[in-house]
């Protein structure tokens, strides 16, 4: 009875919109699905989120796109809210105009997936409530180089990047960039495993152990700005390559396909997501890469997603970089 009386003075404070019986079910298998609970006031309040998240997303995919939309752990999330727990706080800037990487003249193979061609890619790493994707696509890619040149892969650590990297304009659990995570490993002269300095996803003080140290960058190699063509020449003929693009309130639903957004900027200073491309390829037509996320193996394709490739889709090449080792 008090539930009931709850249930409508709650859609009556939010006259427009209307909570059904099914809305609740499908709230429900999702709560026993992601294993969430909430406390009495918070269950009505996530419900509605999840009822908005979810009308979005089902009216998005009746529509004609390219990529699809799908519920996962963050459904019961404003974009708001996620952008504060999960992103950079800030957007970065990133403004490396001049890079330092020449591009050779091809030809490039029409397709190429680095997770097919060896064992060269760890699995896909959750970042939890830390602005610290830039540290995950920076091991990501270090991970990737240093097994394409030892025939090692070793997972590295993201922690030793968030507790130490901060003399390098990287700002810990409130973002940063891959280009400058290199420079910090270059001249540090060492990242410790992921082992041996493991992830809390919480800044804390820094304890690097040289003696411990377990991959080297000799030099960084930045992908001039807006040079797409430079990315794919990277990853085509040497490794997957770190990139950095604007995440907007679509991306955070992306369930499959290849994602595009009229939503997003495309310039330095409006980054706030950093990722790894790990290849490419094209779909219908539509060229696309291959890109390694940092939310954990149940968002998006099994971690990763796919993205518009060759049109700077979101920024994605304004700011890319790997290391040499
Ligand atoms: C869907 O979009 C594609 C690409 O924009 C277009 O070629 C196709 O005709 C559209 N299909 C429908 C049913 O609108
Ligand atoms: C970004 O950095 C560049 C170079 O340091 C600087 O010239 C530019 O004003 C900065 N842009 C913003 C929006 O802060
Ligand atoms: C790469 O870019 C970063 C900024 O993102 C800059 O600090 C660094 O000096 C650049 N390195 C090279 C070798 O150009
Ligand atoms: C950004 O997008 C605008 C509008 O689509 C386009 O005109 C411009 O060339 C793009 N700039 C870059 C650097 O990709």
């Amino acid at each position: 009875m008090t539930r009931v009386w709850l249930l409508l003075s709650f859609v009556s404070l939010t006259s427009a919109f209307y909570l059904t019986k099914r809305d609740e079910f499908h709230f429900k298998s999702w709560m026993a699905q992601y294993n969430k609970a909430y406390d009495f006031e918070e269950y009505y309040q996530r419900l509605r989120i999840f009822t908005e998240n979810k009308r979005m997303i089902d009216k998005h995919n009746e529509g004609n796109h390219s990529f699809t939309m799908g519920l996962n752990e963050f459904s019961d999330m404003t974009f708001n809210e996620f952008r504060k727990s999960f992103l950079l706080s800030e957007p970065q800037n990133c403004s490396a105009t001049k890079g330092s990487y020449l591009s050779s003249n091809g030809p490039h193979p029409d397709s190429i997936d680095w997770r097919k061609k060896g064992n060269y890619i760890t699995p896909v790493k959750n970042q939890g409530a830390c602005g610290s994707c830039w540290t995950f696509s920076t091991t990501g890619c270090l991970e990737s180089v240093t097994a394409i040149s030892t025939g090692k892969l070793v997972p590295l650590s993201e922690q030793q990047l968030v507790d130490c990297a901060q003399d390098f304009n990287n700002h810990g659990c409130n973002g940063g960039l891959p280009s400058q995570a290199f420079e910090y490993i270059m001249y540090n002269k060492g990242l410790m495993t992921e082992k041996d300095y493991p992830y809390t996803a919480v800044e804390g003080v820094c304890y690097y152990e040289p003696s411990m140290a377990a991959a080297f960058v000799k030099e960084v190699r930045n992908i001039t700005a807006y040079d797409e063509m430079g990315m794919v020449d990277a990853v085509a003929t040497r490794n997957p390559v770190s990139f950095a693009f604007e995440v907007t309130s679509d991306f955070m639903h992306y369930h499959q396909g290849v994602y595009t957004s009229t939503e997003c900027h495309n310039t330095t200073d409006k980054v706030n997501h950093a990722v790894l491309a790990v290849g490419y390829g094209q779909d219908n037509g539509t060229p696309y890469w291959i890109v390694k996320n940092s939310w954990g193996p149940y968002w998006g394709i099994d971690g990763y997603f796919l993205i518009e490739r060759g049109k700077n889709m979101c920024g994605l090449a304004a700011c890319s970089s790997f290391p040499v080792v």
